[in-house]
């Protein structure tokens, strides 16, 4: 098999045409969550930034929006982490080891991970969310003298769902991070807060005026995370959300992601608060 740093970077493909993709390594992180590695056939990966999303298509099946959640330094895979909550779904988290699969992308506005150099910076990812903000954790890390305050604040229903657990205990080893887990609802053997997510940032230091803060989870979440931010002065040009919608194209053209003015797959799907602010607080999504 030829080596993957041998092969040549991937011509620039049609944006409607998936390229076969092989699927390598596997890791089942929650009983209904699967984090693959995904390679190109016959190219290297395209380069991708954090918070950009593929189109990966199971044949037979349909095709589905997935954010990176994978290092974009590593320019042989792209890794994703997909959750079984329907069709698609469902038939990417049982492929195996060996299947090939279609990939259009990478597709997107991701995190304004160069804008905020010199700040601090402020993630907050709820559930499943803390998967399109592992890349920008990634190069947050690498770049770390680059950076103010770095701050993780970290969500989950219970303990059973955290993902990225060991991960987690081993960047809470970096004296230059903070992080902060929470959970909805404890057990027995959790000794870490309880409570929503939101409600971790009264607590965390950072210079709210220098801060940009990064969020990631589903609406109702990010709606009163935006809220604590606010309150905790940060301002809202430096609030940035990932926004979820249902994608076709992926490339601006159907209109299916429109949110406002804006199409999520193009504009987004990071979007600067203060651009959807009067949309946001008007709709009930
Ligand atoms: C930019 C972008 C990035 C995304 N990144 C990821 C990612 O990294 N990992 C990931 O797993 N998914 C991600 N999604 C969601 C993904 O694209 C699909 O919407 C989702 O997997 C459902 O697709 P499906 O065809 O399997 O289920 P569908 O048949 O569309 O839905 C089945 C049922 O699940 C519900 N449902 C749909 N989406 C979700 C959801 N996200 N959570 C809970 N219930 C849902 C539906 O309301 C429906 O009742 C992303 C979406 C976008 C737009
Ligand atoms: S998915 Fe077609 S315009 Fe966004």
């Amino acid at each position: 098999m030829t080596p993957q740093s041998a092969l040549a970077p991937a011509p620039l493909a049609d944006p409607f045409v998936p390229q076969l993709y092989r699927v390598g390594r596997l890791r089942r992180e929650l009983p209904d969550t699967v984090t693959l590695e995904v390679a190109p056939l016959q190219s290297r990966r395209p380069a991708f930034a954090p918070g950009q999303f593929n189109m990966l298509y199971v044949f037979g099946v349909g095709e589905i929006a997935i954010s990176m959640s994978g290092d974009a330094a590593d320019d042989v895979h792209f890794v994703h982490t997909v959750r079984d909550v329907g069709a698609v779904s469902r038939a990417i988290t049982r492929l195996e080891t060996g299947a090939t699969m279609g990939l259009r992308g990478p597709f997107g506005v991701g995190w304004p991970v160069a804008a905020a150099e010199g700040s601090d910076v402020v993630m907050v990812a709820g559930g499943l969310g803390l998967a399109p903000l592992r890349p920008a954790i990634y190069h947050v890390l690498a770049n770390r003298a680059r950076y103010g305050r770095v701050t993780i604040l970290v969500g989950s229903r219970n303990p059973h769902d955290l993902l990225y657990r060991q991960e987690l205990e081993a960047w809470r080893q970096h004296l230059d991070l903070s992080i902060e887990v929470t959970v909805d609802h404890a057990d027995a053997d959790w000794r870490g807060n309880v409570g929503v997510v939101p409600g971790l940032i009264p607590r965390a230091i950072f210079d709210a005026h220098s801060t940009v803060a990064f969020v990631c989870g589903p609406e109702v979440m990010m709606r009163y995370t935006v809220r604590a931010l606010l309150e905790a002065g940060v301002v809202s040009d430096r609030i940035h959300l990932s926004m979820e919608r249902n994608m076709k194209c992926a490339i601006g053209l159907c209109g299916h992601c429109q949110f406002g003015p804006a199409f999520v797959c193009k504009d987004g799907p990071v979007l600067r608060f203060d651009r959807i602010a009067r949309l946001y607080a008007e709709r009930e999504i």
